[in-house]
């Protein structure tokens, strides 16, 4: 390759390079790009003077503008901690009815305490809270141990057959296994409990497992169930006139529920987490029951 060569076409030397029988012309850097550099080169020494930039020995050049990123970031953490010390603060003092009447309040409320309740409580009641077999449904309004804000608080402080020492005992026992009852009666007892909330359709050409099944249960159960069924929140006995079933409304499930009996464990959250994270959980939980209906 000739070391002068001139393109034909424009009259312009050419580099010498060439790539596929493309070469490429000898020609100054444009202007523009020139104009670019400058203005960078302008930038930065302007820069350099009014921001930090250099780094000393020990230091650093501050810049006249005297900008300190991390001023500003130790300013809105301050910021911040001011701020959440404020709404812990109200959260803690304000009762239950106060707090749900408070807008900003619940907005805290609800992202604090869905992140809460995901974290300690979506592995058993679902992430939404919404339960599954042998793990009640928290967003709708069967409660075992009652429904104020308060004894949902103190029910997640001590737990149910916990090892916390104020656990709550739930002990439906085990009417068939333990011998109580014959199979035929807890069976008759299956077709009374699913007419009580009128899962139980067939109970009607059946009046006489029906009405077996009642004089069973206003023996045995009535203690813990209520005599009309409703259930007794000092015991922690399900209403089961209602929809909502922990174990399932099945026969099968019913049946077991009596013949084996239940004892749900529910851990105790005192020492696990502060009273303000369960009084946060506890508003949660009643404003997905509100989000639920
Ligand atoms: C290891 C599984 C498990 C975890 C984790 C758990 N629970 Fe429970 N929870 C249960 C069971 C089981 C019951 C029902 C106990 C029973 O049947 O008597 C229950 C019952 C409840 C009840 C009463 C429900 C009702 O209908 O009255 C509430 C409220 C509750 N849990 C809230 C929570 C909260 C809040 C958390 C998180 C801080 C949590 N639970 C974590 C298993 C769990
Ligand atoms: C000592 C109190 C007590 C007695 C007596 C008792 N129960 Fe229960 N029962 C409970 C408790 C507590 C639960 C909830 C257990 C749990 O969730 O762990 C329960 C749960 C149930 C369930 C499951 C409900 C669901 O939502 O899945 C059925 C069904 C039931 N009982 C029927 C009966 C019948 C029928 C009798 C009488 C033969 C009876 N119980 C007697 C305390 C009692």
């Amino acid at each position: 390759m000739a070391i002068e060569e001139r393109d034909e076409h424009s009259g312009y030397l050419t580099t010498g390079h060439e790539w596929n029988g493309i070469t490429e012309l000898n020609r100054p850097v444009p202007l523009v790009v020139w104009l670019f550099l400058a203005a960078t080169v302008i930038f930065s020494v302007i820069y350099w003077i009014l921001m930090p930039a250099w780094p000393q020995i020990d230091s650093y050049t501050k810049g006249i503008l005297g900008a300190n990123q991390r001023a500003v970031l130790v300013e809105d953490i301050n910021k911040a901690a001011a701020q959440r010390v404020e709404w812990m603060r109200q959260i803690e003092a304000l009762s239950f009815a106060a707090i749900q009447a408070d807008g900003s309040l619940m907005r805290i409320a609800r992202q604090t305490g869905r992140t809460l309740f995901q974290d300690n409580c979506g592995a058993c009641h679902g992430m939404r809270a919404q339960g599954g077999p042998g793990f009640p449904r928290l967003t709708d309004d069967a409660w075992l141990w009652g429904s104020n804000p308060e004894d949902i608080e103190e029910l997640i402080r001590v737990g149910i057959n916990s090892s916390h020492d104020d656990t709550r005992f739930a002990q439906m026992p085990p009417f068939g296994a333990g011998g109580m009852l014959e199979r035929e009666a807890v069976l008759d007892l299956v077709t009374y409990v699913r007419s009580l909330s009128g899962a139980e359709s067939e109970g009607a050409d059946r009046p006489e497992a029906l009405a077996a099944g009642k004089k069973v249960f206003d023996v045995y159960c009535v203690g813990c169930h209520n005599r009309d069924g409703t259930g007794n929140p000092k015991m922690g006995a399900p209403n089961l006139t209602d929809d909502f079933w922990i174990y399932g409304g099945d026969p099968q499930s019913v049946y077991l529920s009596v013949y084996q009996g239940r004892q749900g464990h529910m851990p105790h959250w005192e020492g696990r987490l502060s009273a303000l994270q369960r009084k946060i959980i506890t508003l949660f939980v009643l404003d997905q029951k509100s989000v639920a209906q």
